[in-house]
This record gives C-alpha cells, structure tokens and sequence, in this order.
C-alpha cells in the first residue's frame, strides 16, 4: 500500500487552534524526510473547493512551531456537506495528483473527510485540533492546554478585581455545546461554580451558595460558565440573580482570546507527534484513521470512531471544583 502514497496534502478546517502550526510543521518534515511531496490547501475546504494548494518545503514550515492560529488559514465551509461539493473536492484532489489528505479540525471537519474515504475510496486521516476538547474518541485536542491556560490567566487577574470590589463574576468561557473548558478552567482557578450544560440553571441554588460562602467568610465569587449554544448567556443569569437575589455582579464574555496565542508546551508537544503518525498511518496503510490521545498514548483508530461531539475527556472530573470550593 504505502508505495501508493506519493503526494499528500494538509489543510486546518472550523475554528483554528493553537497547535495547528507544530501540527502542520511535523506533517511537512515527516512527508520530507519520506520522499513525499506536499501541499498546503488555504483556508481549509473552501480553499479546496477552490483548488487553493500550494507547495509546502522544510523551510516553509520553520519558525512556526511557537505560533498560534494556523499558517494555511482555516473557515467553515458548510457546502463541503453537499455530495456535489466532495465530488469537486475528489476531483481537484486528484487532478492535482494528490494521494492522501490529513485535515486538522474538530468533528465537523472529520465528518468531510470521513464522507470524501468513503464515497471516494480516497485516503485520509484526522488530527484532532478545537479548543473545546469534545472529540468523541479523543482524550486531547490541540488547542485544549493553551486555551484552558490563556482562561485561567484571565480569571486569576478577575479575582484579583472581584476581591477588591468585593463582588460576584460570571466569567464565560468557550466550547460550543461542550464543557471541557470551563470544567477544567473552573478547577483550576478555584471557582466557586460552574455552570455547564443548557439546562436551566437554579439561580436559587447559585444564591444560596454565594451566601453561604459570605458567611464563611468570602468576599468574592468567581462563577465560570461554558458558553452553550450561543455565547451571551451569562448576562441572563446576573440580570436574575440581581432581581431575585439582590446579589449584584458583573459579567466577562472571555470570547476569542481563547482560541489565540503561543501554543503550550503540550500543543507543540502532540502537534509535533500526531503530525508525525499521521503521515506514517498513511505510509502504513492506514487509510481512515484519525491519530487520537488515548490513556496518555498517541495512536491511530478509526475515523468513523471520532465523527460526534463529547464530554468524555472530562467528565470525571464534574463536580471536584463545587467539593473544593466551599
Ligand atoms: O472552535 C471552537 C469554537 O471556538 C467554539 O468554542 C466557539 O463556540 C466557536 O468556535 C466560535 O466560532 P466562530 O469563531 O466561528 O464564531
């Protein structure tokens, strides 16, 4: 199989993330030093659809392993769900000669390149990169550890203003429909509460906790909540807790500051290893495979394994920060 393989292709695809670039550096210098050629497609599967590659070299991908976002430029591309899209897709793949394609994404992404190995017989393999950790499969997404860091800096300097004011925050953080970030971003800073899934939230029980904490003597309280379906939530449940309550507070959407920065030392480090396996899955053989973290371990499983959202990678851990904050 592996002789097959003479000319890959990359693309970053949704939401970028920092740990793409050492993602895409290791994937290029892999390829290198295997003999294969390699091409980057811009902005994910809209620069596909517009046969958007362009040749990537060893020096192409230096000074990148520190950069957060993506050198090749990511979108959403919903009309890649259109059977019509994947054709044109396959055809300009091969037209241009390319054998195998490693898309670097969260669920959606992996859900294209899942439709395009199976209707096509086409060669792919996912690397899972999203800030939200929530990869069914995947114990870690690129992206994860920088986010969760880049959250936790903020809410630390928040304390420091809801001390001296003595007051209450909400502080939201992202991950669509997933609570990863604010579970781990909320043990961390040693939040009060956490606010996680779309079900009504008990404003009585959120007063009562505050309280309870004043009368332990706390003169602050940070409360995290993971964004749900849309960003903005918060500013509903400080306009309750004041009207019900008489408890005022103040609210911080922490919004796309998440997704920037200097990727952490664990994003370079898996970027750097999952780029690696996933080139060498392809010369294996291994034709619609993502390269996951499972137990600590970096290895190839299905693709088909890896196509819906999950809280798995965290969900142990749901209620250690309310047991530590009281
Ligand atoms: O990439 C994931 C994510 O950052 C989510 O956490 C967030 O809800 C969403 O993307 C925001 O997407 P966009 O940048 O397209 O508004």
């Amino acid at each position: 199989m592996s002789n097959k393989i003479k000319t890959i292709a990359v693309l970053t695809s949704g939401g970028d993330a920092p740990g793409m670039n050492p993602a895409i550096r290791s994937i290029v210098r892999t390829a290198i030093g295997n003999n294969l050629k390699v091409y980057g497609i811009k902005r994910g599967y809209a620069g596909l659809l517009n046969n958007d590659l362009v040749d990537l070299n060893a020096s192409s991908v230096g000074d990148i392993i520190q950069k957060g976002g993506t050198i090749l430029n990511s979108s959403r591309c919903p009309e890649f769900k259109e059977k019509a899209s994947r054709e044109l897709a396959y055809q300009i793949l091969t037209d241009r000669g390319v054998d195998a394609l490693i898309v670097i994404g969260g669920d959606g992404s992996f859900k294209g390149a899942h439709s395009l190995a199976s209707e096509f017989n086409f060669p792919v393999i996912g690397i899972p990169g999203t800030i939200d950790n929530d990869i069914s499969g995947c114990d870690y997404t690129l992206g994860f550890d920088t986010a969760v860091q880049t959250a936790v800096e903020a809410i630390d300097k928040i304390r420091d203003t809801a001390e001296s004011n003595e007051r209450t925050f909400f502080i939201e953080v992202m991950g669509a429909n997933a609570p990863s970030i604010a579970l781990k971003v909320g043990i961390c800073t040693g939040a009060e509460n956490i606010i996680m899934g779309h079900e009504q939230t008990d404003i009585d029980k959120l007063a009562s906790d505050i309280k309870r904490g004043i009368r332990r003597g706390k003169n602050s309280s940070i409360i995290v909540v993971a964004e749900g379906k849309a960003p903005g939530r918060s500013y509903d449940y400080a306009k309750e807790l004041e009207l019900k309550h008489k408890i005022n507070s103040r609210v911080c959407v922490l919004g796309h500051i998440q997704r920037g920065g200097s990727p952490s030392g664990n994003d370079r480090f898996y970027g750097s290893v999952m780029g690696q396996k996933a080139v060498k899955a392809l010369l294996d053989g291994q034709f619609c495979h993502a390269i996951v973290c499972q137990k600590s371990e970096v290895i190839a499983i299905d693709l088909d394994k890896c196509l819906t959202k999950s809280d798995d990678a965290m969900k142990s851990y749901i209620g250690i920060a309310e047991n530590l904050s009281i």
